[in-house]
């Protein structure tokens, strides 16, 4: 049955939620205060890429069942069923979350409630927060106790975002156990297009939801990490680490997804995440039971460092004066997401040693610009590649990894190759008289 549904911040996350809420059959009205996105929205234009995303928004708009506010007001009055999607970035200069915007939703939003309501936060937030945001609900809603705060955690990749919600590995609801309420009734009801599709329903107590996220995210920073320290030992010993990945994702308890070495993991989430549990575990007392995730930090961070060693070694031994295409913005294709990017993080400090580096990305440019000013950006492969002593690939955009060295030859001064996604073929280029490295190969 269709519900009237708001969700709160139109991101990567909630934009998505929206579209997809609606998609499955809901009314829905997507809040923001920032209005420039709130009037993209309206006009049914993505303001960032996710493959597939415009469709069923435009779809959606057209038929009615999405509409888009910058008004609490018009969001309090119009539902009882809130979705929170707002982000908790990384706090700078620190490793812990900053909550600002999902306490500013709950603090603007509860007062106007009036009625019976509940609050589903989806962001990605510390343990104890949604217990937190529960009581500061209750305190400012004139319906008191008849506004609930639960906690459904969101586990959407970028790029596979419309499908990781329509079509989830889980679903996992946490609940206030003190206070029984509406909110599992309620979220079934809402998710009933997508259960029956038999998809597994965990509901459980606030702070295990929370974790359930965080967790979720450590462990698949951790496995990245864990193929890039064997990197780290493949290049030691010149073995490789992408045979080595095949080999022992063969055995099921390990599994060869996530166990691609490379320049390491970014985006909005994993480096954020891990960092922001770190902080967390610390303030609960229990900073032991994460020592480890400084590791699964710094192998990662150690993998762009390299890269750009390597690169320095590729050009001669010096970066001063050479030229380096950088094939790659994003953090990872089919997203312009350039937040903590390790693509503009090692094409940043290549430039900073002295090389001319000359950026391009399908799809990230314009972000890769804002955040990186000062770097050479190319229209296309091709530019970015003219005249360059090396070419890196670190981004693995299919239009890359489809690259064949014909396409290049005659356009660089030297045939050098550095893959940094370990995902185009090193036989083709040496074949073709190219100097071709990897990251944990030979
Ligand atoms: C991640 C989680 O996968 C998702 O469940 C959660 O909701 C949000 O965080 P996302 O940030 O979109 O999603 O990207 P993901 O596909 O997980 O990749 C993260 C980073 O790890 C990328 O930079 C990617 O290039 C890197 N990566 C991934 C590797 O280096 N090797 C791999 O084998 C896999």
């Amino acid at each position: 049955m269709s519900k009237r549904v708001t969700v709160f911040g139109t991101g990567y996350l909630g934009a998505t939620h929206a579209a997809c809420m609606a998609e499955i059959g809901h009314e829905v009205l997507g809040v923001d205060i920032d209005a420039a996105k709130i009037a993209k929205l309206e006009a049914g234009e993505v303001p960032f890429y996710e493959p597939g995303l415009d469709e069923v928004l435009k779809r959606n708009i057209e038929a009615g069942r999405l509409r888009f506010t910058t008004s609490y007001e018009e969001a309090a009055a119009w539902g009882d069923i809130h979705f929170l999607g707002v982000g908790t970035p990384q706090r700078r200069g620190e490793y812990a979350a900053d909550l600002r915007f999902v306490n500013s939703v709950v603090e603007k939003l509860a007062p106007l409630v009036t009625k019976p309501a509940v609050i589903f936060g989806k962001s990605t937030v510390p343990v104890g927060t949604a217990a937190n945001l529960g009581e500061l609900a209750r305190e400012l809603s004139p319906a008191g106790e008849g506004l609930e705060v639960a906690w459904n955690p969101e586990f959407l990749r970028e790029g596979f975002a419309v499908e990781d919600t329509l079509r989830p590995d889980r679903l996992v609801l946490g609940v206030d156990r003190d206070r029984p309420g509406r909110a599992e009734e309620v979220l079934r009801e809402i998710y009933a297009p997508i259960l029956e599709l038999g998809m597994p329903f965990i509901v459980t107590d606030l702070a295990t939801a929370e974790l359930v996220k965080v967790a979720a995210n450590s462990f698949l920073a951790t496995k990245i990490s864990f193929i890039n320290a064997m990197a780290e030992l493949c290049e030691a010993a010149g073995a490789d680490v992408t045979v080595l990945a095949d080999a022992i994702g063969h055995d099921k308890r390990i599994g060869r997804k996530f166990l691609n070495a490379g320049v390491g993991f970014g985006g909005g989430c994993l480096p954020k995440d891990i960092r922001a549990f770190m902080a967390r575990a610390g303030e609960l007392g229990a900073e032991h039971a994460l020592t480890f995730l400084r590791e699964v930090d710094n192998i990662n961070m150690r993998r762009r460092t390299r890269m750009v060693e390597i690169s320095r070694e590729l050009v001669g031994g010096s970066l001063l004066g050479s030229r380096v295409a950088v094939l790659g913005a994003a953090f990872k294709p089919d997203s312009d997401d350039v937040r903590d990017s390790p693509a503009l993080n090692v094409a940043g400090q290549l430039q900073l040693q002295g090389a001319t580096v000359n950026v391009f990305d399908p799809k990230a440019m314009e972000n890769a610009r804002r955040e990186f000013p000062t770097l050479g950006y190319s229209a296309s492969t091709e530019e970015a590649c003219q005249g360059a002593d090396l070419v890196l690939v670190v981004t693995e955009w299919k239009q890359f990894r489809e690259l064949v060295p014909a396409d290049l030859n005659k356009i660089v001064r030297r045939k050098r190759i550095f893959d940094g996604r370990n995902c185009i073929d090193p036989q083709v280029w040496r074949a073709a008289g190219w100097t071709y490295r990897g990251l944990g190969r030979p």
